[in-house]
């Protein structure tokens, strides 16, 4: 039995985790620094640091305690190399190196996009990862950071489908919400707003799905576009002279949500076809959106495997960084204490959790 710590700092979380077997999370601690940015309707990068720095000591010890060992025990640290904001990173990274060195523990960096991926895993059996017949597998990874569909087959290669242009689509519900003055962060308040709410009362435009006699390029099949979702919001706002409240504000959460929840759900489905898809993984914080999640189990075709990750493990934790950073432990690849954090994702060529 092998125990991996996981450390992640990347955004306004501050999370250690500590995962038994890349399977079973002993604890999952979390520190959400929301408080603390909605003020300035964002996260404001050197806030998130400052924040990470005080934070990381008090919740390693809560992680710790909570998983009832102490760092001794534990085989290595896995900790979020990138992306993500870099002030933010660094601190996360600096930590688990201090740590590493002290404990004499080797050292893991781990890509934040793929644990996302890999957060629909955790607490699961992983005989499905060395089944051949899980594959090809599709995972739309959704957060505040990134939109995109990676394709994965057996053997662990992978391709990106596709990926945003320009907005990711966590961003175009943190803005939009922004726009409704509804506060930060924007998926949640958005969600809890439009329940109960006409989505088809007002049309948003679903970007690059081929409507309006628009015939898409093929390069545009799997790329998503949400700026000009939001731009349409901005108008529909200054349309309206009455105020934004009641069944108005409602019916906009909804018709808006709905828009980019459409856009997700109708490209992804596109790819689960083109290219005869066995699991559909959705992660990353807007996968706990719960009419993505809705629309996914009533649309996924019987005969693929859904694999929504539970929504603790959606939004930013460090099990699903200690969960990944176990498949590099058991291959015995560990980062050296010069690791670099990285700001921008880079190009995805395989996965780090087959074979
Ligand atoms: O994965 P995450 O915690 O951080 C990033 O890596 O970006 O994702 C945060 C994003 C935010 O944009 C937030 O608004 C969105 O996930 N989000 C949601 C929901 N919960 C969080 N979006 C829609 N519905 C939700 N229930
Ligand atoms: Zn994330």
């Amino acid at each position: 039995m092998s125990l991996i710590l996981g450390i992640e700092s990347s955004c306004d979380e501050t999370a250690v985790a500590v995962v038994e077997d890349g399977q079973r999370v002993r604890t999952s601690a979390v520190a959400s620094q929301i408080a603390k940015h909605a003020p300035h309707g964002g996260v404001v990068p050197e806030l998130a640091a400052r924040e990470h720095l005080s934070a990381l000591r008090p919740v390693l010890n809560e992680a710790l305690t909570g998983a009832g060992i102490t760092l001794n025990e534990v085989d290595a640290v896995a900790v979020t190399q990138g992306p993500g904001l870099m002030p933010a990173l660094l601190v996360g990274l600096n930590f688990a190196k201090g740590l590493a060195l002290n404990s004499r523990k080797p050292l893991i960096g781990i890509n934040h996009f793929l644990a996302h991926i890999y957060g629909a895993f955790l607490e699961s059996d992983l005989t499905e990862l060395s089944a051949a017949a899980t594959y090809p597998l599709l995972a739309l990874v959704v957060s505040g950071g990134h939109t995109s569909l990676l394709l994965v087959d057996a053997t662990g290669r992978a391709v990106t489908l596709g990926s945003t242009i320009d907005d990711a689509a966590g961003e175009a519900l943190d803005k939009g919400a922004k726009l409704l003055g509804l506060g930060y962060p924007g998926g949640p308040v958005l969600q809890r707003t439009a329940e109960g709410g006409d989505a088809g009362r007002f049309h948003f435009p679903r970007p690059l799905t081929g409507g309006a006699g628009k015939a898409l390029a093929p390069e545009q099949r799997y790329q998503f576009s949400f700026s000009g979702v939001k731009t349409a919001l901005l108008y529909h706002l200054r349309n309206h002279d009455g105020e934004i409240a009641g069944d108005w504000l409602r019916d906009t959460a909804a018709s808006y949500q709905e828009a980019v929840v459409d856009v997700l759900v109708t490209k992804t489905l596109a790819a689960v076809r083109e290219f005869g898809v066995k699991t559909l993984v959705a992660a990353g914080g807007v996968a706990c959106n719960a009419v993505l999640r809705r629309r996914l189990e009533a649309l996924t075709p019987s005969g693929v495997r859904l694999r929504l990750a539970a929504p603790r493990f959606c939004t930013d934790n460090a099990a699903m960084v200690a969960g990944l950073g176990w498949h590099f432990h058991r291959r015995g690849e560990y980062s050296s204490l010069n690791l670099d954090s990285f700001a921008r994702l880079p190009r995805i060529s395989r996965v780090p959790f087959i074979g």
